[in-house]
């Protein structure tokens, strides 16, 4: 189990744009990322733009291993961590878990009571890894992005779904 002290996240620049798309190379991964394929600097410039996103890059001591964005929704005070990916060669190691928990922990300063995710319900190394963080699945969000969701949230302080 990796403790995260040698795991940190920074702001994501877009000097990083051409490693993140290597780790979407696999049309399959990209569409569960990203919802099509290919990812394109454009698609990354972006999430980097957007007013509401914040794109942070899980680094470790050999450099980028992960990536992952906070939705901030201050209207309905909530959450969504988004577009989660990490390295291929570094999957399956427990840095989705760490990358998580990473992100959930840096969302604490919104000072919302909670964090949705949205995942394709044939993800499931998706699922897996958000459950292991301590995500659980919520029945009664709705959006405006279609049906085709399994909803997670996991919230801060013990404060419940609304
Ligand atoms: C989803 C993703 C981020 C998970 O990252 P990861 O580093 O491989 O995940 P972890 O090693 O931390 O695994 C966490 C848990 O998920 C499980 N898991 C990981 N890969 C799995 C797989 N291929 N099949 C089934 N379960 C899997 C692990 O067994 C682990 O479960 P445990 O804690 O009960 O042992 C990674 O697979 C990825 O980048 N996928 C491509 C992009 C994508 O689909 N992003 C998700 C968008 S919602």
């Amino acid at each position: 189990m990796r403790d995260g002290t040698e795991y940190y996240l920074r702001n994501a620049t877009s000097r990083d744009a051409g490693l993140i798309a290597t780790w979407l190379e696999d049309p399959r991964d990209c569409r569960m990322a990203i919802g099509h394929a290919p990812l394109t600097d454009r698609d990354f410039q972006g999430w980097l733009e957007a007013e509401d996103q914040r794109c942070w890059i899980l680094d470790g001591p050999d450099g980028p291993l992960g990536y992952g964005e906070i939705w901030v929704d201050e209207t309905a005070r909530d959450l969504e961590l988004a577009h989660l990916m990490v390295s291929p060669k570094h999957r399956n190691q427990g840095l989705g878990r760490l990358l998580t928990a990473l992100l959930f922990e840096r969302g604490r300063q919104y000072g919302f009571p909670s964090v949705f995710m949205r995942i394709y319900p044939e993800n499931a190394p998706a699922l897996n890894c958000y459950a292991s963080a301590g995500f659980t699945r919520v029945s009664d969000r709705t959006s405006d992005m279609g049906p085709q969701w399994v909803w997670l949230a996991k919230f801060y302080d013990g404060a419940h779904c609304v």
